[in-house]
């Protein structure tokens, strides 16, 4: 029997062409939903397309720099205009480059803040002009993180932190219109996260979960290799689709209840 709890439904998730935004993009269209995916690679934001053939519901694609806001609003407008109604945004897309603040290049704080803050932003005001003029249900997604309380997380951790206080501010902005505003806290996922991390660091533990791979700065890792190492630690680090589970769970509840923020760690924590 197909899932069917989104047939109708349209949604956009960004940062869909690796990690948690792939599981995502995979899930709601799984469940019936007609799902916007973006990314910056658009052979991988391809095959998501193909992936879902068996299924209800499907997965357009356009890779574009979420820092681009004109083109980013523009696709939230053209999913809404293809469709006839816009219902989910999934504000995924994000990176860290880990590092203390006195030896950091501020090019990287930028990066971090654009993508992460300044994109969230664009895609929500867009999201909800959207789904206000249409009188259309919705939800928005943010895709935090536990780094929003760590201690000493970084200018990333800062970014996410912000993400909640925006998250905060949208909910009471939306709290007499048909949308709801969630925020889900990953702990540590295996994903292509890690691709700005420094190699010792993300060879060490491949090292210690006995894998035979070389990281190398800016590297992405396959899907069957991410499947291989959850495999292999499945205590340390979750699989993305962990966490799809749990946007899929926040995105079909009755409108009225508010989800307000979900929580979704490993058994045990990994500090990196
Ligand atoms: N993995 C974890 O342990 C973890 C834990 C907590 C929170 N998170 C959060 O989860 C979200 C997804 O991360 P992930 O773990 O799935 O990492 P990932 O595998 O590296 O995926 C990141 C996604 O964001 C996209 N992206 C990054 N910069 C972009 C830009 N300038 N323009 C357009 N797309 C851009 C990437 O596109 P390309 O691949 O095409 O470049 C990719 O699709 C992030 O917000 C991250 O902060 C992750």
């Amino acid at each position: 029997m197909p899932d069917t709890k989104l047939k109708g439904k349209t949604a956009l998730v960004t940062g869909a062409s690796s990690g948690i935004g792939r599981a995502t993009a995979l899930k709601l269209a799984a469940a019936g939903a007609t799902v916007y995916a973006t990314g910056r690679r658009q052979d991988v934001l391809d095959e998501l397309a193909t992936a879902v053939a068996h299924v209800d519901g499907k997965i357009i694609s356009d890779a574009f720099d979420i820092r681009d806001a004109a083109k980013f609003q523009g696709f939230i407008d053209r999913a809404a205009s293809e469709t006839g109604t816009f219902n989910i945004l999934v504000n995924n897309a994000g990176l860290s480059y880990p590092g203390s603040i006195a030896d950091a290049d501020p090019d990287k704080w930028r990066q971090m803040v654009d993508v992460n803050i300044l994109a969230l932003l664009t895609g929500s005001q867009k999201a909800l002009q959207v789904m206000r003029a249409g009188g259309h249900h919705g939800h928005i997604v943010n895709i935090s993180s536990t780094a929003a309380r760590g201690d000493a997380s970084g200018v990333y951790g800062a970014t996410k932190a912000m993400v909640s206080s925006i998250a905060t501010t949208l909910r009471s902005e939306t709290e007499d219109d048909n949308i709801r505003v969630v925020n889900v806290c990953p702990g540590a996922v295996i994903t292509n996260f890690a691709r700005n991390f420094s190699p010792e660091t993300i060879n060490a533990v491949l090292g210690m979960l006995g894998l035979d791979l070389e990281f190398t700065p800016g590297m992405t890792l396959p899907q069957d290799v991410q499947d291989q190492i959850n495999k292999a630690a499945p205590t340390l680090l979750l699989h993305a689709d962990d966490i799809a589970r749990a946007v899929l769970y926040a995105v079909t509840q009755p409108i009225n209840v508010d989800v307000f923020e979900i929580t979704v760690r490993p058994a045990k924590n990994l500090q990196l």
